[in-house]
């Protein structure tokens, strides 16, 4: 038993030795050779490099290491003689490369190699000519070529003009994706005729794309060398979603119910969620509500008229950030007017209502003071013939007092009747 375990782990021994390299590899790495750095496209280089001939190769993985001293700093392996890099090339661009055998570090690596990109003469210009804030988003649009793929991507960017760029400065744009470069055909500018956003209705931009996006802004002036303006979009975070369609809304009873339709966008429909947002225009009173379908029914409380909008997002597992789309339109459901003026018009009934009791009320009130201030003479006849015997016994015949004083007798007994009836 312990004989066979000694020969096994004899064995095992063998086999280790076997397949390290360093024991049949004697001779030290060589560092590569004809090292380049190229520009390629916009933000994007090309290094390569040659195997040393002298090297021995046999039974080995010869493999380099990338070191990218600027812009940024990174650090990779590979087995290839070449490497792409898209980065920044605003200050140039600097790397090393060394030889290695793949997966095995026990074989000191060769020694570096470098090569360096000067900043780019086109890059130097005069300071404060370039453009700032840069920002750009990306829509899905439907194709013209639904056959070959349904969706495209639209590409808009705005910008500011450089503070110290000559009034006479004219910008372009131009983007890369991939190996598609193109130019900017649809500016906007400002009161100067100076390009300041960009519209690029369909583009090469993959409608999923995930990589990044390089945007170059160079310009021309008769006055400066307009300095060239680079920057890195990461797809992901500038694809602004598209709201829903064609959104429909309607009241029946006191059950509100909306469906849309999910946006025009290269993701299924199960990649969605929705929130609904519901104005009551009346009582200024908003709500909004998350969903995962698209459709929503909603008992209100009343049927005056609100106005519905929904926006839409796609989940983080589907591959993006899930950024809210902007609001669709606005529609309107509900009655405006009637339920508003019936309200009105019962107040106003009410109201007047109640003014014509406290008015009739009042009115009695004052009659009633004055019939109690002065209230039926029980025999006025005499006494006012005699009032007026006395004083104006010529002018005034007897007949006519009389008329007058019977007249006055009836007006306080109408007076008397309608207060008791109050
Ligand atoms: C390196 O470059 C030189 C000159 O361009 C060329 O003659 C030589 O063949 C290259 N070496 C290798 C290994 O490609
Ligand atoms: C431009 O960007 C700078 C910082 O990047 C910011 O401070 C400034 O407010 C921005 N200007 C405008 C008009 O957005
Ligand atoms: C701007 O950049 C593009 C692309 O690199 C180049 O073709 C063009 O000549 C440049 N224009 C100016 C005015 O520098
Ligand atoms: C929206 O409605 C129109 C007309 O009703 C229809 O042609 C279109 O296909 C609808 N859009 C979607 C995305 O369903």
């Amino acid at each position: 038993m312990a004989a066979v375990l000694l020969i096994l782990s004899g064995a095992t021994a063998i086999l280790q030795a076997d397949l390290l390299p360093d024991k049949k590899f004697h001779s030290l790495l060589l560092p590569p050779v004809n090292f380049t750095i190229k520009i390629t496209g916009l933000a994007k280089v090309l290094l390569q490099w040659e195997p040393d001939p002298r090297q021995e190769r046999r039974d080995v993985n010869l493999a380099y290491r990338v070191r990218i001293n600027a812009p940024q700093e990174d650090d990779y392996e590979t087995m290839d003689t070449e490497s792409q890099c898209v980065t920044i090339l605003h200050k140039g661009f600097s790397a090393s490369v060394q030889t290695i055998i793949w997966d095995e570090y026990s074989v000191p690596a060769s020694s570096w190699v470098s090569a360096e990109l000067k900043e780019p003469p086109d890059h130097l210009g005069s300071p404060g000519t370039s453009i700032v804030n840069l920002t750009c988003t990306t829509n899905a649009v439907v194709s013209n070529y639904m056959h070959l793929r349904p969706y495209q991507m639209s590409l808009r960017c705005t910008w500011l003009v450089g503070q110290d760029a000559p009034e006479d400065t004219q910008y372009f744009l131009y983007y890369r994706y991939g190996s598609w470069t193109e130019e900017c055909q649809e500016y906007s500018k400002d009161t100067l005729k100076r390009n300041i956003a960009c519209w690029f209705p369909r583009t090469f931009i993959n409608s999923k794309a995930r990589g990044r996006l390089a945007v170059h802004v160079n310009g021309s002036s008769k006055h400066a060398a307009i300095k060239p303006f680079d920057q890195l979009l990461a797809l992901q975070d500038i694809d602004q979603e598209n709201p829903p369609v064609n959104v429909t809304a309607g009241i029946e009873g006191t059950r509100l119910s909306i469906q849309w339709e999910k946006p025009v966008s290269a993701f299924p429909i199960s990649c969605f969620h929705y929130e609904v947002k519901i104005h009551n225009i009346r009582k200024d009173y908003v709500q909004t509500e998350k969903m995962m379908i698209n459709t929503f029914s909603w008992i209100i409380d009343d049927v005056s008229k609100h106005s519905v909008q929904v926006r839409a997002a796609v989940h983080t597992v589907c591959g993006k950030k899930g950024h809210w789309s902007e609001w669709s339109q606005p529609i309107y459901v509900g009655n405006d007017e009637q339920a508003p003026s019936t309200e009105w018009f019962i107040i106003v009934l009410m109201s007047a209502i109640c003014f014509v009791l406290l008015m009739l009320s009042l009115i009695c009130r004052i009659c009633h003071l004055w019939t109690k201030l002065f209230p039926p003479v029980p025999a006025p006849k005499s006494n006012i013939k005699d009032l007026f015997g006395s004083t104006n016994y010529e002018k005034a015949g007897s007949s006519e007092t009389e008329i007058e004083a019977i007249s006055y007798v009836e007006e306080a007994g109408l007076e008397n009747l309608e207060d008791s009836v109050f």
